[in-house]
């Protein structure tokens, strides 16, 4: 056989020998870009840009083969910043530095503990539904959903942590299914009722709340918790922002849809009902938060007052993610909840 010097002459001697390189082709046309395709065929798993067969059933059957349902851009962007970001409840927590705590902080702190959890086995479990309903061919969106799942999968872990790290143990579950004004996260059938309601109002809540964690922490392992929880919930609340940017660009027929997401969102976020906001009203949670603000629960009183400051500091930043979308003329044309308008702007 004669010897072959360089590739060009390769790929020849092959194809004489009866090989079809031409998937080899696909070298020249496979440039990195966004997704393009407005529709979806997709319904094989096949990875977007490769060459389709013929002979696989169309097991896929996705529900979302329409870019516009689900689309944000600078997806990934963002799905690099997730994996950058990724860090360990057992080896980046200093776990040494809590020290036994008076009864009454320990409990508070277990029932915020016992509250998060929860709640993030939700922001898992609900994201995770979507993610393999989607074609193939918007993997981006798949992508962040996949990394939000593990950011969530962390968080119910570190909170669980917390609760059982100290002598007190994990405390009374919290009433998510009361659904007095309206649906709530668990139940939302479509990806934008679901990203409204979870990443801007819900996860947007408990970012805030993360953000201000020096507050209610009594030791370097709770201030590192809420701190790198508070970096995370940030990449999720974007995937929310993008989203509803993207929508109010290129899909503005839905936006009195989406404003009425945006209503009861906010009339859960302002009653307390379904507890997706910690720092409510008539929520377990705020009766907890009050006795960690304030330094045990003969302070409640005081706590009380830093509540409403966090309180008004989530409406301040609910209402910049809805300028940030392109949804803030609710706010100037009297469409939002008038029980925010009075926290944001107290007489
Ligand atoms: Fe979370
Ligand atoms: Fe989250």
């Amino acid at each position: 056989m004669a010897t072959v010097t360089n590739r060009a002459d390769y790929w020849e001697k092959a194809r004489e020998s009866g090989f079809d390189l031409s998937w080899l082709e696909q070298l020249k046309e496979n440039i990195q870009g966004e997704t393009t395709n407005e529709f979806s065929e997709n319904n094989t798993g096949r990875v977007e840009g490769s060459i389709p067969r013929g002979n696989v059933p169309q097991f896929g059957a996705y529900t979302f083969r329409t870019k516009k349902d689900i689309w944000a851009h600078n997806l990934t962007k963002l799905y690099q910043e997730f994996v950058t970001r990724q860090w360990s409840s057992a080896t980046d927590i200093p776990w040494e530095t809590i020290e036994p705590l008076p009864d009454d902080i320990e409990a508070a702190e277990c029932q915020l503990a016992t509250f998060f959890a929860q709640v993030e086995f939700v922001a898992s479990d609900v994201p995770g539904r979507f993610i393999s309903t989607m074609s193939p061919d918007y993997h981006e969106v798949r992508l962040v959903l996949l990394a939000q799942v593990m950011d969530e999968s962390r968080h119910l872990d570190v909170f669980r942590k917390r609760a059982l790290a100290n002598g007190g143990g994990l405390m009374r579950m919290i009433d998510t299914v009361s659904d007095v004004v309206g649906g709530s996260t668990d139940n939302a059938r479509e990806f934008t009722e679901l990203s409204s309601r979870l990443h801007i109002t819900g996860e947007g809540n408990v970012l805030t709340l993360f953000r201000l964690g020096e507050l209610m922490a009594y030791n370097e392992a709770e201030k590192a918790i809420y701190r790198r929880c508070a970096q995370d919930e940030a990449r999720h609340v974007a995937i929310g922002v993008l989203h509803l940017r993207y929508m109010n660009e290129c899909n503005p027929e839905r936006r009195e849809e989406i404003h009425s997401y945006l209503d009861e969102g906010e009339s859960r976020q302002s009653s307390g009902a379904g507890g997706e906001n910690p720092a409510a009203r008539n929520v377990l949670t705020s009766e907890a938060l009050a006795v960690l603000l304030g330094g045990g629960k003969d302070k409640t009183d005081e706590g009380q007052k830093i509540l409403m400051a966090i309180r008004q500091r989530q409406t301040k930043e609910y209402f910049q993610r809805l300028k940030s979308a392109g949804f803030d003329d609710r706010i100037t044309n009297g469409r939002v909840n008038p029980a925010l308008l009075e926290v944001y702007n107290p007489n």
